[in-house]
């Protein structure tokens, strides 16, 4: 059925393209809207309603999101505790799922901002029925589609040309990203059979994987962020959303009693069986991870909520993590293909770079070939031992107005060796707060590996008011993109 309807969207695109000489620009650009519309989305429509539907019986069938008492009884304590940070009204919206809410698609994707192929459709129906498990396994794993692109192969990427000029340049920073940092090459120009086109349609949304001939990523209105662009990238290369791994319920719980009917099939898990996560340990601040305000009937109270509770303010990261990373460099191969038989060795926990195989790949706070070195881009804040020190910190413009660019601070508060750091925050505010803190935040690495993503926090209450690092540095990002961020904290050596 999908093949078909790519069939007939060929076609229709040499007729256009017929049409596009001959007629007047406002006819092009209403045919263009509506051949967009006949080839995104799942057709017939109803057919994946129903197909959803079925989901969410089988999931409610198979007990997926019933949860236990003691589960209850954290995610009790945890909605009270939080019960006055819930989620602010005057956001802008930046997140994936609030502008495919906006755009009305919500419901004619899987996970919000997801196209799948009927075969893809079909293998989800049997994840619950044991039955078929013995079939199932005979099926790709369903996270990380076999259908992948290839090391170093370049994906030719055409731009619709009626996209927005003014918009292009973050759909070229979001390809750049992944560029840059895997062995994923999305090459505009290049030609191929199985491409990758952009369109500015109605919404955020990409199929997963490489699905064969031309496959289109929208980034409409409201997604013209680069990290929209990576996320939507991100399901192209053939990620799934991370709190949808199969030991997601060790580090969220699933709010139920908060997510709309009809939706619960948005909440799906893969299987220990059918899925490999690389070694990758569950990243909050994956930027295939949800808005933890995703499917919300009351849209202030979460439906996702952390079982670590420092992380309940850091999910959905805006941009790929170290991890992201990692994962797309370990799910494509690019160690083996691009960096055999070149060893490297590297401090604090970096990786091979893929891009250049005899020097490592950093995490936060740390560069040099080796990783041994702190990033000169943290500026040093030296604690000692004895009475506390206060920091006042200010980033912004101080205009009340959306710079066109965010304004960033470094530091690391740098303790003798062998001691820690005690480091309590007093003030964090930023004038435009979100869930995703885009407007301003701060982000804060206290532990010794620092590849996790960090905490983050645009208020107060969202940082815990005391932490102890595990060695002599925590590292601090601060950034703002509205007015100003300021964050004071003490510290000593300890
Ligand atoms: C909304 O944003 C304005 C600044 O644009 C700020 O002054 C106000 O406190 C914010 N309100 C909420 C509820 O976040
Ligand atoms: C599971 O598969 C079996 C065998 O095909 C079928 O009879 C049964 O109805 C299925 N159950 C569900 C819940 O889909
Ligand atoms: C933030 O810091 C700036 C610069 O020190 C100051 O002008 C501003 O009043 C501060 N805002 C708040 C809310 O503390």
């Amino acid at each position: 059925m999908i093949s078909t309807s790519q069939e007939c969207s060929l076609h229709s695109s040499t007729m256009l393209s017929l049409l596009l000489l001959l007629l007047i620009p406002s006819f092009v650009i209403s045919s263009l809207k509506d051949e967009e519309k006949a080839i995104s989305l799942h057709e017939p429509l109803e057919e994946f309603h129903a197909k959803m539907s079925q989901l969410d019986k089988e999931m409610e069938e198979s007990g997926k999101l019933t949860m236990d008492n003691e589960r209850e009884k954290i995610l009790k304590e945890r909605l009270e505790a939080f019960s006055h940070l819930s989620r602010m009204d005057n956001l802008t919206k930046t997140d994936v799922l609030d502008v495919n809410v906006h755009s009305g698609l919500i419901n004619d994707l899987y996970e919000g901002d997801v196209l799948l192929t009927k075969e893809q459709l079909d293998s989800l129906s049997i994840s619950s029925n044991s039955s078929l498990r013995a079939r199932r396994q005979a099926w790709k794993p369903k996270r990380f589609p076999s259908n992948i692109w290839g090391a170093n192969t370049p994906i030719p990427v055409s731009i619709d040309p009626s996209y927005p000029q003014d918009s292009i340049q973050v759909l070229r920073d979001g390809m750049r990203f992944w560029n840059d940092n895997t062995c994923v090459r999305f090459a505009e120009g290049a030609q191929g059979t199985n491409k990758v086109k952009f369109i500015y349609g109605n919404g955020c949304y990409s199929w997963i994987g490489m699905i064969g001939n031309e496959q289109q990523v929208s980034i409409g209105r409201g997604c013209g962020t680069v990290g929209i662009v990576t996320h939507e990238l991100g399901h192209t290369i053939g990620l799934y959303h991370t709190q949808s791994r199969y030991d997601r319920d060790h580090n969220v719980i699933v709010n139920t009693a908060n997510i709309q009917q009809g939706t619960a099939h948005n909440f799906d898990k893969e299987t220990a069986d059918n899925t490999d996560n690389y070694g990758i340990p569950y990243e909050y601040g994956s930027n295939m991870h949800y808005d933890p305000f995703g499917f919300a009937k009351d849209n202030k109270v979460p439906t996702l909520v952390a079982t670590n509770k420092e992380y309940q303010f850091s999910m959905n990261g805006d941009m790929p993590t170290f991890y992201d990373v990692l994962l797309v460099n370990k799910y494509y191969n690019c160690f083996e293909t691009n960096c055999k038989g070149v060893a490297v060795s590297c401090l604090n926990n970096g990786v091979q770079d893929v891009k250049n195989c005899r020097q490592c790949r950093c995490p936060t706070g740390y560069t040099g070939t080796d990783c041994g070195k702190v990033d000169p881009a943290f500026e040093v804040i030296p604690a000692k031992e004895g009475a506390r020190v206060t920091k006042e910190i200010s980033v912004g413009s101080g205009k009340y107005e959306t710079a066109t660019t965010v304004a960033k601070k470094f530091f690391v508060i740098q303790a003798p060796a062998g001691k820690r750091i005690e480091l309590i925050f007093t003030g964090v505010s930023a004038v435009v707060t979100s869930s995703d803190c885009s407007y301003g935040g701060i982000q804060v690495w206290k532990n010794k590996d620092t590849r996790m993503n960090g905490l983050r926090a645009c208020r107060k209450e969202e940082l815990a008011q005391y932490y102890l690092s595990e060695n002599e540095r925590v590292f601090i990002r601060i950034w703002n993109k509205y007015a100003f961020t300021n964050a004071t904290f003490t510290y000593r050596a300890y």
